[in-house]
Parts: structure tokens; C-alpha cells; sequence
């Protein structure tokens, strides 16, 4: 009988051990300084339309998901302030670095993304955000090369996307069309818009398994074409970003001294520049060394631009907007497999409600960020970082 108790006693204990196991896995020990928010905190308060949406390319095509998706449970998680720990943003970083390692651990424990959203700390301007991210003992990352207009407004901290606010931006990996590319983006909500500009968030490998695996095999075989066409501040083709913006220069040498060392293709046609580089569409994750579908097949596809209003007047063909995509060999993608990369992407894709002072943290390797067309005022600050 005794002998009996006593393994029923050693099996409660190895039971309650494996039990433990799996909690502590699946959940962050948020320590004095932090809770654990709930789901309900961060739902979308009303629906996000996106079949039809106006300045959302390919969202007329067969299948388009009707409605945003809300959070799903930890993506994103939200940790929050607590009350009373009254404290600077330094000290709060280095409070939110230790969520975040823990967040790394569970990571390569068991894969969870690393999508966190801090909320309630005394983030109020981009001063406030500036000294948070320049204490979480990160790597600052250069958007040398970057494609898209970025102004730095506090170190190490630069405005949103600058995409007129009817457009929707997709869900994108950062820089995924360059062979460099910054491992973290983190954005804080500074100024909320009053509809809409919400941050959809997608797990890469959740939408890469959606793709029929005949196109992945193709993209993998051929690789992905990034052409890039830069016109001069003055062509009238010039609606969205000129040479002399890009390359932050007037000097046509630097511009070919930049390219040369980059490894790019490159011709120029009066004062147009063309450039094109190939990249395979996966990278291996820097932690875990998994292969992820990384790229911007559909988010830089000329379609894109075609369809922003800057363009209305003035039809190009794709290869004359600032970026196209084409198979490697420089075939273009069938309508259909853009659409169908778009489809995949904001089905997987999830909104939640932002407020304003929140930090959302990304793995950028594994989560996309995107912004959704707005009305009204909107700030935010973005940071990319490395490790
Ligand atoms: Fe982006």
C-alpha cells in the first residue's frame, strides 16, 4: 500500500513537471514591472473590410478574404506597464529586453513568433520612443538602399511609410528585396488615426504553406528579379521617388559607384536609371536557420504602383514604375499567382486595436508588418534593428 503511495506520489510529481514544462514554454514570466494582457484588450473594435477595398491591389480578385482577422492568441502578445513602477523609458527598456529574451527562448523552444505588444509605457512622443529602442541593447540598422522614402525624425527613429493614406500597404517582410535586411522592426502608435491605419501583422510560414507548392518550386528554381527604375526629379514620370531621392545624390558617378559595389545589372536611358538584381525567395532564419518564404514578390509587383492615384493620369509600363518583380529570368508572374500571393498573405494576415503610446516588437524574419488606408491624422515611429 505504502509502495503504492509512493508511486502514485513520484507520478503527480513527474505529471505536475511535465505540466509545468508546457506552461512555462507557452508562457513569459513577466516579473514585477510587467502583466499579461488578454486578447480582448487588443480585438479590432470594428470590422476591417477588404475585398473591394479601394487602394488595395488585387482585393477585386476571386477569393479575397472579406474581412481583416483579429488577434490570435500571443500574436500579438500583449505585455503591459504596470501601474506604479514609475520609471524612464531607459529603464524601461531594459525591463522590456528581458521580456523580449524570454520570448527569443520560447521561440526556438517551440517557434512561437516573436510579436509583442507593449502597452502603458510613458511612451508619448518619439523622444520617448527614441530612448526606449536606443537602450534595448540592439544593433541600429542603415536603410542604405532602402526603397522607400524614410525621414529620420529622433535617432534611430523614422517615420511611417510616406504611400499616400488611401493606399494599402501589404503585409511585407522589410527590405526582403535586398541581399542585407534588418533582423527586428518595432513601431510605436504615436498618433492614432481616426478610421482605419490599422497594422496587420502575418506570420510568414503560416501563408507561405497556403501558396501552391508547383509556384513556390518555380520561384525557388528561377529566383525573383527585383528591376528597379528611377526616373530624374524632373521627368515627368517622376510620382513617386527620383534617383536623386533614393541615392540621396545629384552625382550620377555615386549613384554608379553604389550600384557597382551593390552587384547590381545596371544601364542608364538619358536621365532614367534601370537597375535589377536576383534573389532567392527564402532565407534562412538567423536564429533558427529556417528556411522562410522572405521576399516582395507581390508587395513591390507593378502592380502596386499602378494602382496609386499618383499614376492615375499617366499609365507606365511595369517595368518604368520605381520597382517590379518578375520570375528571375525576367518573365512575368501570371495575374493570377499575384493575386493568389496577396490572397494567401491577408488571409493568414491579423489587425488588432492600436492606442496611442503602444510599441509593437517584431522578429521581422518571421512577421510582416503593413498599413491599412486611413482617414484623419496618424504618427508613428519606426525603428529597424539587428542582433
Ligand atoms: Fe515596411
Amino acid at each position: 500500500m505504502a509502495a503504492r503511495l509512493v508511486n502514485m506520489q513520484n507520478m503527480t510529481t513527474v505529471a505536475s513537471s511535465i505540466i509545468f514544462k508546457r506552461i512555462s514554454s507557452r508562457f513569459l514570466h513577466m516579473g514585477e514591472y510587467f502583466s499579461r494582457g488578454i486578447l480582448n484588450e487588443i480585438e479590432l473594435q470594428t470590422a476591417v473590410p477588404l475585398a473591394g477595398r479601394k487602394h488595395l491591389v488585387s482585393s477585386n480578385s476571386p477569393g479575397f478574404p472579406k474581412y481583416l482577422s483579429g488577434p490570435k492568441d500571443d500574436f500579438p502578445m500583449l505585455v503591459k506597464a504596470r501601474k506604479g513602477q514609475e520609471t524612464s523609458m531607459k529603464h524601461w527598456a531594459l525591463r522590456s529586453r528581458e521580456i523580449i529574451d524570454q520570448a527569443y527562448q520560447r521561440f526556438e523552444k517551440n517557434g512561437t513568433a516573436v510579436a509583442i505588444l507593449f502597452r502603458g509605457l510613458p511612451n508619448a512622443n518619439e523622444r520617448d520612443f527614441s530612448e526606449w529602442v536606443n537602450n534595448l541593447g540592439y544593433e541600429p540598422f542603415s536603410y542604405v538602399g532602402g526603397i522607400s522614402p524614410r525621414i529620420e525624425i529622433e535617432p534611430n527613429v523614422s517615420e511611417g511609410a510616406h504611400d499616400d493614406s488611401v493606399i494599402t500597404v501589404e503585409p511585407h517582410n522589410e527590405m526582403g528585396y535586398s541581399p542585407r535586411f534588418p533582423k527586428i522592426f518595432i513601431i510605436s502608435c504615436l498618433k492614432k488615426s481616426q478610421w482605419g491605419g490599422e497594422t496587420a501583422i502575418c506570420d510568414n510560414r503560416d501563408f507561405h504553406v497556403k501558396l501552391d507548392p508547383a509556384f513556390v518550386q518555380k520561384c525557388e528554381d528561377r529566383e525573383i528579379r527585383y528591376w528597379n527604375c528611377l526616373h530624374s526629379k524632373d521627368s515627368h514620370k517622376n510620382r513617386y521617388q527620383s534617383w536623386q531621392m533614393r541615392f540621396i545624390t545629384e552625382d550620377k558617378d555615386k549613384v554608379n559607384d553604389f550600384l557597382k559595389n551593390e552587384n547590381y545589372h545596371y544601364s542608364w536611358e538619358e536621365n532614367t536609371v534601370f537597375y535589377w538584381k536576383n534573389l532567392s525567395p527564402t532565407r534562412a532564419h538567423a536564429i533558427s536557420g529556417e528556411q522562410l518564404w522572405f521576399n516582395q514578390l507581390s508587395a513591390l509587383h507593378g502592380s502596386y504602383y499602378d494602382d496609386m492615384p499618383c499614376y492615375e493620369d499617366l499609365k507606365l509600363s511595369y517595368k518604368e514604375y520605381p520597382v517590379h518583380s518578375t520570375y528571375g529570368d525576367g518573365e512575368e508572374f501570371a495575374e493570377y499567382e499575384v493575386d493568389n500571393h496577396r490572397r494567401c498573405i491577408w488571409e493568414s494576415a491579423v489587425g488588432f486595436h492600436w492606442q496611442n503610446g503602444d510599441i509593437l516588437f517584431l522578429d521581422q524574419m518571421i512577421v510582416q508588418h503593413s498599413r491599412l488606408s486611413f482617414e484623419g491624422d496618424r504618427k508613428v515611429g519606426v525603428t529597424l534593428l539587428d542582433y
